[in-house]
């Protein structure tokens, strides 16, 4: 039963592509997030709420989206913003702009507002929409800043590969391995296996890299110290 909807998962997967790698995760897992990435340091910048919303709507402006899009619609953005990846490496670099103007508007707050924790403690917050807008930044700033010369040159290979049966083992062995109290190891786990399952796909090392620093980013904040390996540095 299971492999049968994988097949059909796969079949569905197959005819579109992606770079911003999909996968979901519990309410628990997100509010053992949430948790794990609360704001030790208490000078840090507050989200203001005026200009948050001032820069999302700016941020909308770019990709149509209507101007009361926001974090509660985490989903609809990762979707959109998707898309515009996939269009063709023009529209990547526009996208990447449009992320840079993004981070410069909101400045100093841009880390708080861009948190699971902070987030989460507004009022009735929905789980895997503030998730999938959290990791919809996160994925963009590994792809348009770390990721930038590896993404432009290998933008075909790179968004194809999350179509691969490859891709759908580890974030499967993700999805069964991951747990309160095996957090931090299960990404850990995981961004091995997407080095590897990049790498095989793309070529070694950089593409390896790429895939595993973006699957980490989005735990970067919850999993200290992680790091993805370069192979053979
Ligand atoms: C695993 O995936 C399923 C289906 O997408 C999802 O409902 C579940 O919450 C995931 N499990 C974890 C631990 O994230
Ligand atoms: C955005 O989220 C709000 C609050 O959950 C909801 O009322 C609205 O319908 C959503 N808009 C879209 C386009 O999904
Ligand atoms: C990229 O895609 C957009 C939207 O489909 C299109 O308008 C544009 O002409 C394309 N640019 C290139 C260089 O293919």
């Amino acid at each position: 039963m299971r492999s049968v909807a994988l097949c059909l998962l796969l079949l569905v997967g197959a005819s579109q592509s992606y770079l911003l790698q999909d996968y979901t995760l519990s309410d628990d897992e997100i509010q053992l997030m949430a948790f794990r990435e609360q704001p030790q340091n208490a000078a840090i910048s507050a989200c203001q709420d005026i200009q948050f919303n001032y820069c999302q709507t700016t941020f909308n402006t770019f990709f149509g989206m209507d101007e009361s899009i926001s974090w509660r619609n985490g989903t609809y953005i990762f979707n959109t913003v998707q898309k515009y990846l996939m269009m063709n490496v023009t529209e990547l670099v526009k996208v990447c702009n449009t992320r840079t103007q993004f981070y410069q508007c909101l400045g100093s707050s841009y880390y708080t507002c861009m948190n699971l924790y902070t987030l989460l403690n507004k009022p009735q917050p929905d789980f895997s929409n503030t998730f999938d807008y959290v990791r919809t930044f996160r994925g963009l700033e590994g792809m348009c800043v770390g990721g930038f010369s590896e993404v432009v040159y290998q933008w075909d290979c790179l968004g194809t590969f999350p179509t691969t049966m490859a891709y759908q083992n580890c974030i499967n062995n993700f999805n069964q391995t991951v747990a309160a109290n095996n957090f931090c190891p299960a990404v850990q786990q995981t961004g091995v296996c997407l080095n590897d399952a990049y790498n095989a796909a793309c070529g070694a090392p950089a593409a390896g890299y790429f895939g595993c620093e973006l699957f980490r980013i989005t735990f970067d904040n919850s999993c200290w110290g992680l790091r993805c390996m370069v192979d053979g540095a």
